[in-house]
């Protein structure tokens, strides 16, 4: 799918993004137990698409990440979360969770926002900090005009995420999803690029 409205440069995130806590970039095949560490939990994906991943799944989520690195033009900016080491050299990173921005419709320049932390980190502004980020970088680099994001009703956390990023909700789908046995509500929220960089 081709972004329209484009120069003759493909749009692309300039990864890695750094904000004052963490590091977005891209994902490595030897981040593997950082990634299930978090992935394979219960708590973390109870309302979500995917999940709890078995050491499988989460072997094929990366190795989808790293086919998606490859992309031209890219279309899906999964990243992962580091939180900054205090060491020299950037000692003591640590891969804390991941955050993601996808061309969901490039025709019309909108994207889609996602995040998962480790509940280690949860409460501390990261998924904010790191959403902010992919969401400018979103607006900035790949000239997006909406970012949209969706999640479970019941997922206060999340809602609560996205409307500190300053997205609108715009509406619920009821029953929209079919996932471990219960339909579930699902909530779209959405910014506008002239609202987030006002
Ligand atoms: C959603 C998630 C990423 C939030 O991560 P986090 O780093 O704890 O969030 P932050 O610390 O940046 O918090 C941002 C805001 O959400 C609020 N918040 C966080 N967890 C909350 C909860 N369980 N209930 C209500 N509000 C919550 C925070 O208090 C903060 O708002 P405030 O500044 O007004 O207090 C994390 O809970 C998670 O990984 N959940 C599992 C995966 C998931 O559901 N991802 C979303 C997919 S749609």
């Amino acid at each position: 799918m081709r972004m329209r409205r484009r120069g003759a440069a493909d749009p692309a995130l300039a990864i890695p993004l750094e904000t004052p806590r963490l590091i977005l970039r891209d994902f490595a095949a030897r981040d593997f137990e950082a990634v299930h560490a978090f992935s394979s939990l219960d708590e973390v994906t109870r309302f979500l698409v995917w999940g709890p991943n078995t050491p499988l799944q989460t072997r094929q989520t990366i190795q989808a990440y790293l086919d998606d690195q490859k992309e031209k033009p890219r279309q899906n900016f999964d990243l992962a979360i580091v939180r900054k080491g205090e060491g020299r050299r950037g000692a003591g990173q640590r891969l804390i969770g991941g955050v993601g921005l996808k061309l969901c419709d490039g025709e019309n320049l909108t994207g889609e926002v996602g995040y998962a932390l480790h509940p280690d980190h949860w409460g501390q502004g990261y998924a904010l900090e790191a959403a902010h980020m992919i969401v400018h970088a979103g607006f900035g680099d790949l000239g997006l005009q909406r970012i949209i994001a969706t999640c479970d009703q019941r997922n206060k956390a999340s809602a609560r995420v996205m409307e500190k990023l300053g997205m609108r909700r715009e509406g619920v789908f009821r029953q929209s999803k079919y996932i471990q046995g219960e339909w579930r509500d699902e909530f779209l929220y959405a910014i506008l690029a002239a609202e987030f960089l006002r």
